[in-house]
This record gives C-alpha cells, structure tokens and sequence, in this order.
C-alpha cells in the first residue's frame, strides 16, 4: 500500500478527516500542531498540508502548502497559498525558505531520504525542518497505544464511514516511522543537525526540530 496513487486516493475521499483527527487523540492534535507553529521561523512550506491545518494557524501571506491530494486541499480554508505536489519532488525553487514542516505526513512518503534532500533544497541556509508524527514501540507508549492504535481506532473507523483497510495502512505506517536515532541519523545524512525533539502523548507523538547545516 506504499503506493502514491493509492495514498492520494485515500487521503481524497477520507471524509471528516479533521473530526476523526480529533476524536482519535483526544484533541491532543491541536494542541501539538500549535507546538510546532512555535517554532517556525519566516517563510514556511507546509509540506502533505492537506486541509491546511498547519498552514492556517501561521500569520497568513507568509506561508505555502503543498499536497498530493486534490481532494484534500480542495477541502482547504479559501485564501491559503496552495499548490499540488510531490514531497519527493517539490514544485518549488531552491532555497526560497526559512522553514519547512510535515505533520503526520512523512510516514506517507515512500521515500524519506528524497523527501528530507527535497527539503534541504527549499530551504535557505540555516533554515529549519519540522517534522511531526506519530511513532509506536520507541517510547514508553507502546502498552497503551499499540492497542489503541491497532484495535481501537480500525473498530471505530467504519462509525466515520471509513475503510478498515486505510486504518490498518495508518497503523503499519505509524509502526514504522522513525524513532529519534534513527531520524537524527536520516537528518545528518541529508545536511541537518537535530536541535530538539518533543515528546507528546507518552511518547506517541513526536517533533523533531532539525537545522540545515549544509547542501547536498
Ligand atoms: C494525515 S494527513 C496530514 C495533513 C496535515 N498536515 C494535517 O496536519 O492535518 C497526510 C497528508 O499527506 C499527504 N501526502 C501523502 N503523501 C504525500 C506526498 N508524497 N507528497 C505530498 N503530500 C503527501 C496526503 O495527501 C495527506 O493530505
């Protein structure tokens, strides 16, 4: 299911996509995207941006999104600067900003090492990445959100008109994300230094704060 096409069409049809978001982590989702607008510095690129959910909370005029799925940014507020696009190959010039962040996005994308090069490209020097996501099995987390996230939610899934099998997918993917060594080594290899990472929800949910240290 590491497909594109099939990520697009999923994230497109998905149906109260924010509600689920919400009821899902108990609310907790708004309160970590807040944490990561904290830490944005200037022009931002909101990369897998989908409805706008990051982008809306920054001071407006100074940030772009950009999504691979149509039927996602269609569902975005009217006034947000929104483009269609690939995070493996963004439609965007060279070092043209200051940050550039990912919530619950990364872990879609196949190829992460392109991704993180893609944003290394984007960004001026010294610029920042922020990535926020969810991890299972790094952290203390594992005993109560393996169950959650792999029981729980698939059963609640079909009462919001969904697919258990996107949930499963979100499961797997959410399994198989980076922990902190990981990312920190996938942030040196690509010209980042790990400034800082956030814990949330025991350790469910992360941001990781990276600098461009070089281009590539
Ligand atoms: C869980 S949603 C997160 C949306 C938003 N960042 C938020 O916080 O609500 C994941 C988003 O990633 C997008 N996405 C998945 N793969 C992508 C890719 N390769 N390039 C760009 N966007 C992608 C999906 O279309 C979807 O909108």
């Amino acid at each position: 299911m590491q497909d594109k096409r099939r990520i697009e069409r999923m994230f497109s049809r998905m149906r109260l996509y924010e509600a689920r978001n919400v009821i899902f982590s108990f609310g907790q989702n708004l309160i970590w995207r807040r944490y990561l607008i904290r830490e944005v510095e200037g022009r931002l690129l909101d990369v897998a941006t989908g409805e706008g959910n990051v982008l809306k909370l920054y001071r407006s005029g100074m940030g772009v999104g950009v999504d691979i799925a149509e039927g996602m940014l269609k569902r975005a507020p009217k006034g947000l600067l929104l483009v269609r696009g690939d995070a493996e190959n963004l439609p965007i010039r060279s070092s043209s900003f200051d940050t550039v962040s990912i919530a619950f996005g990364l872990r879609n994308v196949p190829d992460k090492v392109a991704a993180l090069r893609e944003f290394n490209r984007v960004l001026r020097s010294g610029g920042k990445v922020l990535i926020l996501d969810m991890k299972i099995g790094d952290r203390m987390a594992s005993w109560f959100a393996l169950p959650y996230v792999a029981l729980v939610m698939p059963l609640l899934t079909p009462l919001f008109g969904g697919d258990i099998g996107d949930y499963l997918y979100l499961f797997r993917s959410i399994l198989n994300f980076p922990g902190y060594d990981e990312m920190k080594g996938l942030f040196e290899k690509n010209g980042f230094r790990m400034e800082k990472a956030y814990y949330f929800h025991v350790g469910s949910t992360y941001l990781f704060v990276g600098r461009k240290v070089s281009g590539l």
